[in-house]
């Protein structure tokens, strides 16, 4: 069984919060969803989890597809949408790995959050390929970077390290994005959970060549 499912079956989700972070609601609030050809905007959460943060995106206006390894996450984002009143047609999930995922069309918004800190850290430069493949050329990424540690010369981060989650920092996911993607903003988000505060910092993406 896939270490992942067996977190989610045997109760082992410390990471959930419970409820969508609050920078992500302070973003949609600022940011009205860019629709590519007139089409409502999609947005995709990969290891969405039970999928607070998915639901925010649909409340906010896009069609989401949340996006886990896991099927128990599955059943629990299906109670939880249901629990926030959001049709299925406005979220969904499907169970996948994030890496071989091909959907039919690629996304207006890709949003991640304590996703890249959950994978191993070798396979962090397919993360960056696979979000270069899956984001709309004229699309957003957002990377709410978490955990944030502070060097003044971060040493990459190794499988051998401590994780999940696995340490961060804003040069290690320049270091990994930058070949296929240019940053546009950053900034540390001012809402964030009590246990997280400075440890986040909120990221735009988009295409080198948009
Ligand atoms: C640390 S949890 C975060 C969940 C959610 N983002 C949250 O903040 O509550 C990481 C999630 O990623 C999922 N995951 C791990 N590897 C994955 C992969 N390769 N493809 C899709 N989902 C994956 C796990 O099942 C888990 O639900």
């Amino acid at each position: 069984m896939n270490t992942w499912e067996k977190a989610w079956q045997e109760n082992r989700t410390g990471w959930d919060k419970g409820e969508p972070v609050p920078a992500l609601i302070d973003y949609l609030t600022q940011h009205t969803p860019d629709a590519t050809q007139g089409q409502t905007p999609r947005a995709l959460v990969p290891g969405c989890g039970s999928g607070y943060d998915a639901f925010a995106l649909a409340q906010h206006g896009y069609t989401t597809t949340g996006l886990d390894i896991a099927p128990t996450a599955a059943e629990r984002f299906d109670r939880c949408r249901a629990h926030h009143g959001v049709s299925p047609d406005k979220a969904h999930i499907v169970t996948d790995d994030f890496f071989s995922f091909t959907p039919d069309a690629p996304f207006d918004l890709i949003w991640d959050y304590t996703f890249l800190c959950a994978i191993q850290p070798s396979q962090r430069e397919l993360w960056g390929q696979t979000m270069t493949r899956l984001l709309h050329p004229n699309g957003t990424l957002l990377v709410l970077v978490f955990p944030i540690f502070e060097s003044d010369n971060p040493s990459p981060t190794t499988d051998e390290d401590k994780g999940p989650p696995y340490r961060m920092h804003l040069e290690h996911v320049r270091h990994i994005l930058e070949p296929h993607m240019v940053l546009t903003h950053s900034e540390e988000p001012s809402r964030q959970h009590p246990d997280r505060k400075g440890l986040e910092l909120l990221t735009a993406w988009k295409h080198r060549n948009a």
